[in-house]
């Protein structure tokens, strides 16, 4: 069987990567439309950006009204900016939120209508040139072909997903990711981890997105405590930029299965963070994928160091599901009661979240795929 890998054209990363990309940026056009949120503004983040347009000669509008994961009205509004200001190209810089938007309103700036349509649906003309650049460790949305928006009318989190949606230039530069909060380091790094686990279990997994989803586990089980609980360690930081990175090339290539597509209407439903939604969640799917994933779940113990001589596949893939969990409990991830969700609109909220996880495809690829009883059973194991 053949299979098609994709990533950005360019991907600049270590520390000063902005500096060094100024020339390909100012290959796109002379006026970008910088699509952020105000936190990247407060921080500075968005005036090295802007230094660098300014030293090479490229003019800018700054759109930072991504102040929470996006929604719809936020990409009309990222639209309507664009047209009005004649931007040619745009750059996204930020969480995944920001990235994400960056790439819808791309989206929408060639092919027209309302993002609100755009879900499954083919992309068929090009984006503008877009440039992504991540500040979390992290969505890996700098080097994927996927962007999350939610239809705030539905309460849908559309999973848009098409190859256009793929950055031109990736600027992976872990100075930028320095900053990022305990919280938001512990939820970003479980996504990434969440993306390297799923691609490399993914029914769709093949050759070269293993490569990528093997090297960010190694990396992330190596480095997300030290992150989480020493957030100026600029190797550690280093290291997880990487991660995710690779986690996203993987997981674009590959998929996300079951954990992404229960993950998605929790965070439409009850405003939970995607990273934080993720982290609750991998704890209960993990045990439930093993009987489908016992091979490549005990590959992933030899390669985490914790296959022990002479261990069954079984008790291998055991290995590193007791050892994902472990590590969970070290980043002190909330549960859906501390993070304040009742438990009764949770419990009324499960078959239209179960429904909506199977809709969106994501599940289909695990490999022991659920049916909607069980995805229910999973959800409700999120209270025991
Ligand atoms: N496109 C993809 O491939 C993909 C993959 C996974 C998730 N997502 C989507 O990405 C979104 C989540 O992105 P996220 O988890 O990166 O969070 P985010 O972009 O929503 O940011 C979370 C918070 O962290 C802050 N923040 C970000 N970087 C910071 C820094 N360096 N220092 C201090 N604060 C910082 C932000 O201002 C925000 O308040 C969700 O909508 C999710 O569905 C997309
Ligand atoms: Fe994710």
């Amino acid at each position: 069987m053949a299979n098609l890998f994709s990533i950005p054209q360019y991907i600049f990363s270590g520390e000063n990567a902005l500096q060094m990309s100024g020339q390909h940026i100012k290959s796109y056009g002379k006026k970008a439309l910088i699509v952020t949120d105000d936190m990247m503004v407060k921080l500075g983040n968005v005036q090295k950006l802007t230094d660098t347009l300014d030293e090479i000669g490229v003019s800018y509008v700054i759109y930072s009204g991504i102040n929470s994961e996006p929604t719809h009205s936020m990409i009309d509004e990222g639209v309507d900016i664009y047209k009005k200001e004649k931007c040619e190209f745009l750059i996204g810089i930020g969480g995944g939120s920001p990235m994400d938007s960056m790439k819808a309103i791309g989206a929408v700036v060639t092919n027209g209508g309302s993002i609100t349509e755009y879900m499954g649906k083919v992309i068929e003309h090009s984006l503008p040139p877009t440039i992504a650049i991540p500040t979390t460790a992290g969505t890996g949305s700098e080097a994927t072909k996927v962007s999350i928006i939610t239809n705030t009318n539905t309460n849908v989190k559309m999973l848009l997903n098409d190859p256009k949606l793929m950055a031109n230039i990736a600027i992976v530069d872990p100075v930028f990711t320095v900053t990022a909060p305990p919280a938001v380091t512990a939820a970003t790094g479980v996504d990434a981890l969440t993306h390297a686990i799923e691609a490399y279990t993914s029914l769709k997994a093949f050759s070269m997105s293993d490569i990528y989803a093997v090297s960010a586990i190694k990396r992330i089980f190596d480095n997300i405590y030290e992150v989480y609980s020493n957030g100026s360690n600029l190797q550690a930081r280093r290291e997880m930029a990487i991660a995710s990175l690779e986690a996203g090339i993987a997981f674009s290539n590959a998929s996300v299965t079951i954990v992404h597509g229960m993950s998605r209407p929790i965070g439409a439903m009850f405003h939970v963070p995607h990273g934080l939604s993720n982290a609750m969640l991998l704890k209960v799917c993990l045990p439930y994928i093993k009987p489908g994933a016992t091979a490549r779940l005990n590959h992933l113990a030899k390669e985490i160091g914790v296959y022990r001589q002479g261990m069954t596949a079984d008790e291998g893939a055991d290995a590193f599901v007791v050892a994902t969990i472990a590590l969970l409990r070290t980043l002190n991830i909330q549960t859906p009661a501390e993070f304040g969700i009742s438990r009764d609109e949770f419990f009324q909220a499960i078959p239209k979240m179960s429904s909506d996880a199977l809709a969106s495809g994501s599940p289909g690829n695990t490999r022991r795929v659920p049916n909607q009883e069980e995805i229910e059973e999973l959800y409700r194991k999120l209270w025991y």
